[in-house]
């Protein structure tokens, strides 16, 4: 598994749209060892990586990060990438319905944050069928591949996300 999530982040598409955080394969075997994802209903760390596997065969298609910005205010921030050979098969947006559920009823998250570049309109549709309102356009925001990108802004409450 480790491999493959390091062959992905080394993916041209990967990188497109995103600053992937550069990890070697003992940093990320040393971070996955640390965070199990049980973790995530009590919040131990800051952040958490968490493979997407199909649900049939459980192949490994990509990962979902999950950035703790507050516990005190029940603030988190969601990422995700599917390896180019898995697009365009709903992997991704299963995976955020799944862990948005998953921070609304087993943790003290009320509020989910997630930006998406403005030349990745894929990334903007997995937000708008998992309910995500969009709030605006961040101008600037992120260093792509040397350029500061615009994003555009989307958020997901827990009221929300009870009447969608
Ligand atoms: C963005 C990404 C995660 C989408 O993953 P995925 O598993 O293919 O997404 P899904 O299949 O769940 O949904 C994709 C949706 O985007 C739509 N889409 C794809 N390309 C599109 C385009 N160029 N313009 C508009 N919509 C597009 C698809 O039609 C689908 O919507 P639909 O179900 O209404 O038809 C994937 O392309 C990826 O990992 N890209 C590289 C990393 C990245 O950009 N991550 C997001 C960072 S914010």
């Amino acid at each position: 598994m480790i491999d493959q999530l390091v062959r992905w982040r080394a993916e041209p598409e990967a990188r497109e749209h995103q600053p992937i955080t550069p990890m070697n394969r003992d940093q990320l075997t040393r971070y996955l060892d640390a965070r199990q994802p049980r973790d995530l209903t009590k919040l131990i760390h800051n952040d958490y990586i968490l493979i997407i596997e199909d649900a049939d065969n459980h192949n490994g298609v990509g990962w979902l990060t999950i950035e703790i910005l507050s516990r005190l205010h029940g603030l988190a921030r969601l990422g995700y990438t599917i390896g180019r050979d898995y697009w365009g098969q709903g992997y991704a947006t299963a995976a955020v319905q799944t862990v948005v559920h998953q921070l609304f009823t087993e943790t003290p998250i009320e509020r989910i944050e997630a930006d998406c570049s403005i030349h990745n309109p894929a990334s903007r549709r997995v937000l708008e069928k998992c309910g995500f309102r969009f709030i605006g356009t961040k101008r600037k925001y992120l260093v792509i591949q040397g350029e500061r990108v615009d994003h555009h802004y989307f958020e997901l409450c827990k009221d929300d996300f009870h009447t969608t």
